[in-house]
């Protein structure tokens, strides 16, 4: 019988039951002005995908924690109820209208966006509305306005608060660029022409432009008919470009700049300057080059900086900090504008989760086991090492309630595992104070498995908060 996938065992070993727990331990002491909801987002196998399995393919689940008053009021875990979760739990089965047929797993990110709880996927499928205790309430196409797919990584622009989204449908030859107000649905829907069908992650936004990715990975039609359940390739002989697309004036394609082949998962943040635009994201030498089972590309995930120059029309490229590393995460009040600080998790249990022997013999800040606060302007890292086994995921930022503009006058969360009490821990720290005591540190019931993305959504921005709708899912 065939080994399963890496990505179902370890650290990425999924839950089997979703759970409640109410007024939860505590080690140290939570904030009390964190008055929200941190939720993450991560694929949970459900027995139902393909049997060519692929991290991404796995049914989605959201880990969330209520935080409030200083007290950890409760824990839950649940999976997205798209179609197939329902009937493979035996659930009554809800049929949900999907767009062009996609029912990809929702398992990338959850976003809170004005009162309302998102979960997003990959590829063409709907965003997903969770209730406030992560129920799943049915999917998000903002009344019908949106017209194409949504990204898994839409920004919010902290200016205006409209929330900007470049998606695709796995395949098709153009992505739609989406912006959605928060008072009155969808305001821009626009669409842009990428003949190579390529997988695109994620963008950045600047008050002036979408830095949008055409890399080579490619939809690779004879893997779809072949019957690959996630035919995306790298393909060698692939142009990779960034684009800028104007954020004002009329429609038009984007203006494209030429790289060298590089892939490109996420980006942490981009800013206009006076000749362009500088990007910084986390590089990969390249990614799914000759097997689709894994999501770890070949060599090591490092942080780097795109400078576009439009008069020139030249991309300049410099290597911010080549320790593996994935999960960028900014203060999102900056977004659009230069960042002094970005938050980095060590990634090495992705890229390396094919070779597992190699794990063994990796250095101990190689391993999913460390965070990283990167101080741009002053050139300087900060290194934070939890224990060996601890599975640290992507660290959220969440301002001081009542603090200072400073991109560290805040908290960072993260799930880490502990491994002495086979369950995880929610870990709270001072952001200003990187390498100090752990201010808290929540003790779930269970294990949270190794994910993806997620957000602190502020009490406030819940639909307890918001009185009135703004706008409507359907
Ligand atoms: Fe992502």
């Amino acid at each position: 019988m065939a080994r399963p996938s890496p990505y179902r065992r370890g650290h990425f070993a999924p839950v089997r039951e979703e759970v409640t727990a109410f007024d939860l331990p505590v080690t140290g002491t939570i904030p009390e002005d964190l008055d929200g909801r941190y939720l993450r987002n991560g694929p949970n196998p459900l027995g139902i995908e393909h049997p060519r399995f692929h991290y991404y393919l796995g049914a989605g689940m959201i880990h969330g924690v209520r935080l409030a008053g200083g007290r950890a009021e409760w824990y839950r875990n649940r999976w997205v109820r798209q179609a197939p979760v329902s009937r493979a739990l035996r659930e009554p089965r809800r049929t949900y209208g999907v767009l062009g047929g996609m029912d990809a797993a929702s398992n990338i990110n959850v976003i809170g966006y004005a009162g309302k709880v998102l979960s997003l996927a990959e590829g063409g499928t709907l965003p997903f509305e969770l209730s406030n205790e992560l129920d799943t309430i049915g999917p998000c196409d903002f009344g019908g306005g949106l017209r194409g797919a949504m990204s898994a990584h839409p920004k919010i622009d902290p200016m205006t608060g409209d929330l900007h989204s470049i998606g695709y449908f796995a395949g098709s030859p153009t992505a739609d660029y989406t912006v959605v107000s928060a008072t009155g649905g969808v305001v821009r829907s626009e669409s842009i022409d990428l003949p190579h069908a390529p997988m695109m992650h994620d963008f950045a936004l600047t008050p002036s432009y979408l830095v949008i990715m055409d890399l080579p990975v490619l939809f690779d039609v004879l893997a779809a008919l072949a019957g690959d359940p996630f035919p995306f390739r790298w393909n060698p002989r692939a142009v990779a470009r960034l684009g800028l697309l104007r954020r004002v004036g009329a429609h038009e394609q984007p203006r494209w700049f030429e790289i060298e082949p590089v892939w490109i998962y996420h980006t942490v943040n981009a800013h206009d300057t006076s000749s362009g635009v500088v990007v910084d994201v986390v590089t990969h030498p390249s990614m799914f080059r000759g097997r689709a089972s894994d999501i770890g590309g070949q060599g090591t995930p490092s942080l780097e900086r795109f400078a576009i120059d439009t008069r020139t029309g030249s991309v300049a490229r410099r290597l911010l900090d080549d320790r593996p590393q994935e999960f960028p995460r900014v203060d999102d009040r900056v977004l659009g504008r230069v960042h002094r600080f970005a938050y980095t998790a060590s990634a090495a249990a992705f890229v390396d989760a094919w070779r597992p022997r190699e794990l063994d013999t990796m250095a101990d800040g190689e391993f999913d086991n460390v965070l990283y606060k990167h101080d741009l302007l002053g050139g300087r890292t900060q290194r934070r090492s939890f224990a060996r086994d601890a599975a640290v995921g992507e660290a959220i930022f969440v301002p001081r309630r009542g603090g200072t503009d400073a991109e560290d006058d805040g908290y960072l969360l993260s799930y880490v595992h502990a491994p002495e009490r086979g369950a995880s821990d929610l870990v709270i720290l001072a952001a200003d104070d990187f390498e100090g005591e752990e201010l808290a540190r929540v003790h779930l019931p269970s294990r949270v498995p190794l994910g993806l993305h997620g957000n602190w959504i502020p009490a406030e921005n819940t639909s307890e908060a918001h009185e009135t709708e703004e706008y409507s899912c359907r």
